[in-house]
């Protein structure tokens, strides 16, 4: 029977770490069907990775031939972690007692919901390149993982995500406009992280843009974009045209109630209304059991909630913090806008809600207080143009109750006005949950 050359990667941070690698090695050359030929030596790498705080690894790399189709192959190799010590399913980035991993087969492509061949992230990792180099190979010349499919038709985009759920994976979505930067990144990581399979999604959609807004020089940079989805590990971006996203005749939008009312939705007609219609398309398309969304654009993330929960998709929204500057400033895509005297000013936003949420800290309980002063902080910024400030319920940003308050969420807006073209920020702050700054 033909003989197929691969490379196996072994890790391992919990107990006799070089004696379990050792045994690893002996027991693939007893199986029946495979050969090994060589193995690297084993290397001390540090733990890196999201995971809690454990021990170094070791590890390597061992070169096989075997008649054993992919899958088989894959059997054999959990069978090794389980006999090791490995509790399956194994929770991930913990210490382990060993991790088996099919970097490569022959140079075939594999994509199933337990297997993708080659291994998507092996050529980033230092410990496998290593042990590869080692053994005399030219890590250039070795197969790699596709890059994620650019793609541009909707039915295409669809079509995919059905291949994925027909092969039982966990699907998740990442709605973007571009101009990705670390708040965006967070998000596909964590998407990465819960998902056996990543889209994100790279549409400046027209319908949430109102008359004299920025929808023309919204920044775009789908190049950039697509390398940081790649480095993301996301496994396919849609990025249609306007056209492709809604044909010609398209005619059907969705409204919004009382979640959009308010805030951005009275400063801003149509806007929700917009964020929705494309949003229940995206989710129609794709099918996600998993779609996340950035609390910055916190009033939008109540809008999709809401709109999830009305037309029943089967998708659970994850929400995800705001990723910050170190001065405090929310990231944004918008940020790019602001000249440098706004950049500076900008921090004002987050000084403000900070400040208030330090008050409540402290047993302020009026609503009228906490809202003032965000706004006294806000009048120390000359720069900035106050749009609004609220205190409203969390989750779903309902007006709170008369009386004393005892939590919420501080929601502010504001313009920047010395640039080239105003900018509008958004900001807001719970002023209970402990992970918030
Ligand atoms: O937050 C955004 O980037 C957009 O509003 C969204 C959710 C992708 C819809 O166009």
């Amino acid at each position: 029977m033909r003989e197929t050359l691969v490379y196996i990667g072994l890790g391992s941070n919990e107990g006799d770490r070089r004696a379990q690698l050792d045994r690893a090695v002996v027991r693939l050359g007893g199986v029946p069907g495979v050969r090994v030929l060589r193995a690297s030596t084993w290397h001390e790498n540090a733990f890196v990775g999201d995971g809690p705080p454990q021990g170094a690894f070791l590890n390597g790399v061992a070169e096989l031939r075997t008649t054993l189709p992919p899958h088989a192959l894959l059997g054999v190799l959990k069978a090794i972690e389980a006999e090791a010590g490995r509790s399956l399913p194994a929770p991930r980035h913990h210490p382990r007692p060993l991790d088996l991993d099919l970097l490569l087969y022959g140079d075939a492509t594999i994509d199933t919901r337990d297997l993708r061949v080659p291994h998507p992230r092996w050529h980033e990792r230092a410990f496998v390149i290593e042990p590869l180099r080692e053994l005399g190979l030219a890590i250039d010349a070795l197969p790699r993982w596709p890059r994620p499919p650019a793609i541009e038709v909707a039915a295409g985009f669809a079509a995919l995500c059905s291949t994925w759920h027909a092969g039982g994976a966990v699907v998740g979505l990442v709605p973007t406009m571009g101009a990705l930067h670390a708040g965006h990144t967070s998000l596909l990581h964590r998407a990465r992280s819960e998902c056996d399979r990543v889209a994100a999604t790279i549409f400046v959609n027209p319908l949430q843009f109102g008359p004299g807004e920025d929808f023309a020089a919204y920044p775009r940079d789908l190049a950039r974009d697509l390398q940081l989805c790649a480095d993301a590990g996301v496994d396919a971006v849609f990025t249609p045209a306007v056209a492709a996203m809604y044909e010609p005749d398209f005619c059907s939008h969705v409204g919004v109630g009382a979640a959009a009312e308010g805030m951005e939705g009275g400063l801003r007609p149509g806007h929700f209304a917009g964020v929705a219609t494309v949003v229940a398309r995206l989710l129609a398309l794709a099918r996600p059991q998993r779609a996340y969304f950035g609390e910055k654009d916190a009033q939008q993330l109540a809008v999709i909630r809401r709109l999830v929960r009305d037309l029943g998709f089967p998708t659970a929204v994850v929400p995800c913090p705001i990723v910050r500057e170190p001065d405090g400033l929310a990231m944004s895509s918008r940020n790019v806008y602001l000249d440098a005297a706004d950049r500076s000013a900008s921090t004002v936003l987050f000084r403000a809600l900070s400040s208030a949420r330090h008050a409540f800290a402290r047993g302020e309980r009026d609503r009228e207080a906490l809202v003032q002063r965000v706004r006294a902080v806000v009048a120390t910024e000359p720069r900035a143009a106050l749009d609004y400030v609220e205190l409203r319920r969390e989750i779903d940003l309902q007006p709170l109750p008369p009386g004393p308050v005892d939590g919420g969420r501080l929601l502010v807006a504001a313009r920047f006005l010395g640039g080239a073209r105003p900018v509008r920020l958004l900001d807001n702050l719970s002023l209970t949950d402990p992970a918030q700054p």
